[in-house]
């Protein structure tokens, strides 16, 4: 089989090295030899041993021998159009690329499915964990209640590298960025943008509908500080970037945001640039999955993954279909009720109502922390305001 990789970024170049180091395994697992024909990128790399760059996409799109492509370019444009126009071609194509599935998922999705090719996106949830497969195979037979996810590897690596060694953001952040986790424009991760469009992913599997991430209510890591961090260390919380996704009465609710996790609560234990993510189910009650979130290699085998599958399902459409997106169909959550730390500025009065804690600073006098009791968007908007003479500072759910 001949493949091509269109983008040769961190990713792009792991599945080359994944390819090349592990071709007698492979060849055992898809039942023939791997070759890449073509990879794609406008720079140069005269150092690599793989020798067959092209800069020019027809390349690619015409060759009638590649039956695989692999699209690891990132962003929408141009990757949208040339995936549209590989699988129209009869290319089965795999992505990493999140922004593009969650965008466009629905209607690449239905292009593999009429020509009975398959587009694969095993790697645009979780880096190198199994999340996506078990989520249209093993985990079908039963209704998800609710997915709840560790699921920016580059956010989760800060904050653990912030709060057990003390580093600061910036530098934490650019060691994300030097070890190949961040995104390009690592506001993605850190503003909780890149999380949003992975459990819009994990929406549409769950749920079977698609999603508008544009949408989902959203906030990143950067409001944190370190007396949010000593309240929840003495409150027996971790706090971690939380994708969450539901199915209310008024339709699918997903939202993004940084939340207290007790720390007898598995994903609390979740460190550096591992991924949790916990599916509920029905019947099936909890199943979690972990490993490896972002990075060269683990995210690389992820994909080659993919290609092996869609090697061995030529001709062969795996289904994976959710509906297309509808706004009537997306609840934007305000009935759901989460418990909430809420840190004040000012005295605490000696009777807090609907609370369940009132914890001190052991640094300032004029400020105080409580955990309430669930409360919906509405009434979390009354309480925080409820207070006399006491100003919020910072909110967080807790899950
Ligand atoms: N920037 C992403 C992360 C890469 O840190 O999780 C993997 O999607």
């Amino acid at each position: 089989m001949k493949i091509a990789i269109m983008g040769f970024g961190v990713v792009g170049s792991g599945v080359g090295e994944v390819v090349t180091k592990n071709q007698e395994m492979l060849v055992k697992k898809c039942g023939e030899p791997i070759e890449i024909a073509h990879i794609l990128d406008l720079r140069d790399f005269p150092d690599s041993e793989l020798k067959c760059f092209t800069k020019d996409f027809n390349d690619i799109l015409n060759d009638d021998e590649v039956g695989v492509v692999v699209e690891t370019m990132g962003g929408i444009n141009p990757a949208y159009d040339f995936t549209k126009k590989l699988l129209l071609a009869g290319k089965q194509v795999i992505t990493s690329n999140k922004e593009l599935v969650a965008t466009h998922g629905t209607e690449l999705l239905q292009i593999a499915r009429e020509r009975n090719l398959n587009y694969l996106f095993e790697a645009s949830v979780g880096g190198g964990i199994p999340i996506i497969r078990p989520m249209y195979s093993c985990l079908t037979a039963g209704e998800a209640t609710d997915v709840f996810g560790i699921l920016n590897g580059t956010t989760n690596y800060i904050l653990t590298q912030m709060f057990q060694c003390g580093e600061s953001f910036e530098s934490a952040l650019k060691a994300a960025q030097q070890k190949g986790y961040a995104e390009a424009d690592p506001t993605a991760d850190v503003e909780g943008f890149d999380t949003c469009r992975k459990i819009a992913i994990l929406a549409a599997l769950a749920f079977g509908k698609a999603i508008d991430y544009k949408k989902v209510s959203t906030e990143g890591i950067t409001k944190i500080s370190a007396e949010d961090v000593a309240y929840a260390d003495k409150l027996g919380y971790s706090i971690k970037l939380i994708g969450h996704c539901k199915k209310l009465e008024d339709g699918v609710y997903a939202g993004v945001f940084p939340a207290f996790v007790p720390k007898g609560n598995p994903l609390a234990g979740i460190n550096d640039v591992f991924n949790g993510i916990i599916v509920k189910g029905d019947d099936l009650g909890d199943v979690m999955f972990y490993g490896r979130g972002a990075g060269k290699l683990p995210t690389a085998n992820a994909v080659v993954a993919d290609v092996v599958d869609a090697i061995k399902h030529q001709n062969v459409n795996i289904v994976i279909k959710w509906d297309e997106h509808k706004d009537e169909n997306q609840s934007q959550g305000d009935s759901l009720a989460y418990a909430y730390y809420v840190r004040f500025s000012g005295v605490a009065p000696a009777n807090v109502p609907g609370c369940s804690v009132v914890a001190f600073s052991e640094s300032s006098e004029n400020e105080f922390a409580v955990l309430t009791e669930p409360k919906n968007k509405k009434q979390i908007d009354g309480f925080v305001n409820s207070l006399e003479g006491c100003k919020p500072i910072s909110i967080m759910r807790i899950i």
